[in-house]
């Protein structure tokens, strides 16, 4: 029986991946500070064990104490809006602990790791063929398209070159003993791509795997999913973060009356209703896209990056009807501005996923509604309730 360490898998994506790979028969030992994370997510036949990725010692007795075969790294900060203000700490939990992790597995000669990326990895379409997203976009990126330089992408207090810099500047001060985690001048052009500190942290964790591939032939699969919406069809599982900004999660807080009101951030995108337009997938359909990662890098897989997503969009407008349907209760949602670091439009390419993994969604928007309606009005307090 093979052995995943899982981070993070105590969180809401994590603990559906935990519970699948225990369905499948895979021995889990999952890592997670609690931070964000909830014990009570995780499922009773899992190995905790309360780490913090930033603690490297730590993180080597727990592969010295389990024999670990892969792993699975879902232990990130994902909040768009924060990691404009706040990039530093973005690159200290999304890159530098990300690299202890790899500097373990390097160290103990584990091979394989499934890397949750994102798609905010690609920032915003400049062209209408640009969407549905494919994985070599940022492979076949031209400098000139770069939002950052057409100037879009500003935060409260700098204007985004300036905070490009700031990361990049903070990211070498951190490696500077470290020539083999240098950047090339392809590496720094494709971080240009997306429209947040937070993208730009997970497209740089993917050119670090790469270095890994190369330097110690730790073998990766990075997952660029979407937006992750719905909860566990047991009704055990959801999301439960206490900043909560996933759409559906704070369309339910509101029917619930937990929250005032929701707020739909700019009405004049470029899309069909005039709000963002993203592809939403249930976290089921994730772990299994996991699991499929998992036993293609086993069979001898190559290093890949992969998108996992329907293929299909849906507005800010559409969700809020979804949730309303599901939960038959009316969603106070006001208007709100535009904010920085969002796209108009992000839908997936899922074929290289059919094509590698055989793998493709199961869950549709009403499915994930009904889900999340199931799991919010029976734990109206989250994991507490
Ligand atoms: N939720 C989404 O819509 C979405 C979309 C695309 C990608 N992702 C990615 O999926 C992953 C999981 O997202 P989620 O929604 O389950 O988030 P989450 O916050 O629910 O789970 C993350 C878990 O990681 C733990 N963690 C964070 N930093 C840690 C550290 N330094 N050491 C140990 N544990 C740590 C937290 O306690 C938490 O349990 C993230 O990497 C995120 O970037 C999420």
């Amino acid at each position: 029986m093979k052995t995943i360490l899982v981070t993070g898998g105590a969180g809401y994506i994590g603990s559906h991946a935990v519970k699948e790979l225990i369905n499948q028969n895979y021995n889990v030992v999952v890592l997670d500070n609690l931070e964000n994370g909830h014990r009570e997510a995780i499922s009773k036949q899992a190995s905790l064990e309360i780490v913090d990725l930033k603690d490297k010692e730590k993180i080597a007795e727990v592969f010295a104490k389990h024999s670990i075969d892969a792993v699975i790294d879902f232990a990130a900060y994902l909040a768009v809006g924060e990691s404009m203000d706040k990039p530093e700490k973005y690159l200290r939990n999304n890159v530098l602990n990300f690299i202890n992790l790899l500097d373990v597995m390097a160290e103990t000669g584990c091979g394989f790791i499934i890397k949750s990326s994102t798609a905010a990895t690609y920032g915003n379409p400049t062209k209408e063929n640009d969407i549905p997203w494919k994985e070599d976009f940022t492979d076949r990126y031209q400098p000139q398209r770069s939002a950052l330089l057409e100037g879009k992408w500003q935060s409260k207090t700098t204007f985004a070159e300036d905070f490009f810099q700031l990361f990049i500047n903070e990211y070498y001060n951190n490696i500077a003993g470290r020539p083999e985690l240098r950047l090339n001048d392809n590496e720094i052009t494709k971080l240009r791509i997306p429209m947040s500190i937070y993208g730009l942290s997970k497209l740089l964790d993917e050119i670090i795997l790469n270095k890994y591939d190369k330097l110690h032939s730790i073998k990766s699969v990075s997952l660029r999913y979407f937006n992750v919406c719905g909860a566990h069809p047991d009704g055990d599982l959801g999301d439960d973060k206490p900043a909560p900004t996933n759409l559906m999660t704070v369309a339910m807080l509101q029917a619930l009356g937990k929250i005032p009101e929701i707020k739909i951030f700019g009405q004049d995108y470029n899309t069909p209703d005039g709000t963002g337009v993203r592809d939403y997938i249930h976290p089921s359909d994730l772990a299994t896209g996991h699991i499929k990662a998992l036993e293609y890098l086993f069979r001898g897989g190559q290093s890949e990056v992969i998108n996992l997503g329907t293929g299909r969009g849906a507005s800010v407008l559409e969700v809020i009807g979804a949730a309303e349907k599901a939960s038959s209760r009316k969603i106070n949602a006001v208007k709100a501005p535009r904010r920085s670091g969002d796209p108009d439009i992000s839908i997936a390419d899922p074929s290289k996923a059919k094509q590698l993994l055989d793998w493709q969604t199961e869950f549709d928007l009403e499915q994930m509604a009904r889900t999340a309606w199931n799991w919010h009005s029976n734990h109206p307090d989250g994991f507490k309730s």
